[in-house]
This record gives structure tokens, sequence and C-alpha cells, in this order.
């Protein structure tokens, strides 16, 4: 058995690569993640107070946002030299245990993997439109290769499906128009500017028609692009599972995270999208649109954003918040 030195990085390390984790993507930016360092590696829980009711009535995307945060971390950590074991949906007593994280030293970290950690700090939300992806068939090949290798697919539906897509989005934004608790829990996390979490104004576009018709509804903001670049022409990619298991949806997660880190390292701008897969008669007709029989999980636009740098970065939980160390057996 090694020592504590092989088998445990220093506790600087584990705040490191804990706040990389933290800079995954969640839904409407609710953070619904918490990390305990116990004495075999950090836990993965999710956090029930951070659920938003109206809009994920059953946790789905609660679970995929803790599983990009874990996704984050693999790579966070093997920037510091480190692998991660890491055992999913393991037994335990707590009913929102998502993973441990055992860790191993490793001296060999390959130049995709180093891409994948320092994309974390530079990927971000692009609710913009966007122009068309370069390069499109290498990436393709790239992401499709890492969906499968997290045991969920992807698939591509960008022109032949965007039509149908628009019209569908559109119609479902008139009926959530009128939905008064998916608008009150929309406006409780969206459009504001003072909070660690949330969506701040500056990464919301500013009323159509800088809106991107398969987008969701935000409250409008304040981010704007050129007049001519209002058509968006990014590509559609859809993650699916093949059934809807809490280890399905982990996993989802984390491809979800490997999807947009790989894109971000291609130097593309990137958006997940959800409100189509939310809704049971939408996400129906999302799944037909599909050439696979999955079940449709995650849409991710993918192009070419209209600037490098997000105008703010979207702010994130101090770690004190988020995480822990247990000291019971200390
Ligand atoms: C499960 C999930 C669902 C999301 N759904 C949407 C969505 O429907 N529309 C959108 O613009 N962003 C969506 N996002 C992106 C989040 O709003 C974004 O990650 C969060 O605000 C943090 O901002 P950042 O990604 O720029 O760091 C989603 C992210 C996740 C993980």
């Amino acid at each position: 058995m090694g020592t504590a030195a092989e088998t445990m990085p220093s506790w600087r390390t584990i705040e490191s690569v804990v706040a990389s984790a933290c800079r995954a993507p969640s839904l409407h930016n609710s953070q619904p993640w918490r990390w305990v360092l116990e004495p075999e590696g950090l836990t993965l829980s999710s956090d029930p107070d951070r659920i938003l009711p109206a809009t994920d009535s059953f946790g789905r995307q609660m679970v995929v946002s803790c599983g990009a945060a874990l996704n984050h971390l693999k790579y966070a950590l093997l920037e510091h030299h480190w692998d991660s074991v890491i055992e999913r949906m393991p037994h335990s007593a707590n009913r929102e245990c998502l993973a441990t994280v055992a860790f191993t030293p490793t001296a060999e970290v390959s130049e995709s993997e180093i891409s994948m950690a320092t994309a974390i700090a530079r990927r971000y939300t692009e609710r913009l439109p966007m122009s068309a992806p370069t390069s499109w068939d290498d990436t393709l090949a790239q992401v499709t290769e890492l969906a499968e290798r997290a045991g969920t697919h992807v698939e591509d539906i960008g022109d032949r499906a965007r039509p149908a897509l628009e019209a569908m989005s559109l119609r479902l934004r008139g009926l959530r128009r009128e939905n008064p608790v998916y608008q009150a829990e929309l406006r409780w996390w969206a459009g504001h500017a003072l909070y660690p979490d949330g969506i701040p104004s500056a990464a919301l576009p500013a009323a159509p028609p800088g809106t991107v018709p398969v987008g969701r509804e935000f409250p409008p903001g304040t981010a704007t692009c050129d007049p001519g670049d209002l058509e968006d022409r990014a590509a559609i990619l859809v993650l699916t599972t093949g059934s809807d298991s809490r280890l399905n949806w982990l996993r989802c997660g984390e491809a979800l995270s490997a999807l947009l880190l790989a894109c971000t390292a291609r130097g593309l701008g990137t958006c997940p999208v959800t409100h189509m897969t939310e809704l049971g008669e939408t996400r129906t007709r999302v799944g037909e649109l599909l050439e696979g029989d999955g079940l449709p999980q995650v849409l991710i636009r993918v192009g070419i954003g209209p600037r490098a740098e997000p105008l703010s970065t979207t702010p994130r939980r101090p770690l004190s918040e988020v995480l822990f160390r247990d000291r019971s057996e200390a």
C-alpha cells in the first residue's frame, strides 16, 4: 500500500482541482454539487436544495450538471499529474452520493488531456448567434468518440432538423410564457448581477433579434453582437443515453463536459440547450428527429462565437460552500 503522499494530493491541490471542477456548466448556474474529502478520496453528491423544480422536476439536469463537474475534475487532476479512479453510484447511506474519486499519481499526461484541462478556464456558454463551425468533420469524429467513451451517443442534427427544432422551440417559449411558476423560477435564477450563482445579465442576449430561435428564452440581458451576425448557423448536437437511470444522467454530464472542452480547445463556442428535452412532448419529438433510438438528454449548439472571450465570467459559489473535509476519522 502506498504512503498518504502517494495516494492523496495535497489539500491545496484538492482546492485547486475542485475549483476547476466547479467551472463546469450547470442548469441556470445552480451549481448543485457538494464535494467532501474523505480518507479514501473525494465524494461527489448532488445538493437537493439546489434543484429547480419547475424546470427540472425529476432532478435529471441536477445530476447531469454534477456529471459535468466530475469530468472537469478528472481533467483538472490530470493537469496536476493525478489519475482518478471513479466509482459511480457507490453504495452509500447518503442518497445524494453520485461518485467517489480515488487518486493515483501518473507521470503520463497526453497533450490532448492537457488541452482539455486548459480549456476549462476558457469555456463559457455562448447564447448569441454563432457562425458555422470550421473543420466540422474532425470535430464531429472527436466528440462522437468522447461521447461513446462515456457510454452515451451524440448525433449531429443541425441543418436537417433546424426548421423543425426552431418551430418547436418557438411554440414552447409561448407555452412557457403562460406558466407563472416556470417564469418565477427563471427570473429568480437569471438576469441578476449580484450573486455567486444564477446567470448574470451580461451572459444573456439583449432582446430579439439577438436571440437564437432554438435556444431557451431568458429575460433580456446586455450581450449584443454585430447586426450582420444575427443568423445562427451553429451545428446542433444531441446527446442521448440508452435509458433514464441516474447513472446514465451522470454519464451524460461527463460526456457533456468532454464535448464542451474538446470544442473549446478547438476554438469553438458552445451552448447547452435543454428546454426542449425538459417536457415529455417536445422531448419525444426531438427523439423522432434522430436517426438513432437513444433518449435525448441535452442539445448543444457548436459554432464560431462572436467574440473570443465572454464579456464577463459567470460567477461561482465560494469553495467554502461546496468543498468540505470529513474529519470524523482524524
Ligand atoms: C444540464 C444543463 C442544462 C443547461 N441548459 C441551458 C439552456 O437551456 N440554455 C442555455 O442558454 N444554457 C443552458 N445551460 C448552460 C448554463 O446556463 C451555464 O452552464 C451556466 O449559466 C454557467 O455559465 P457558463 O457555462 O458560462 O460557465 C445548461 C447547462 C447544463 C449543465
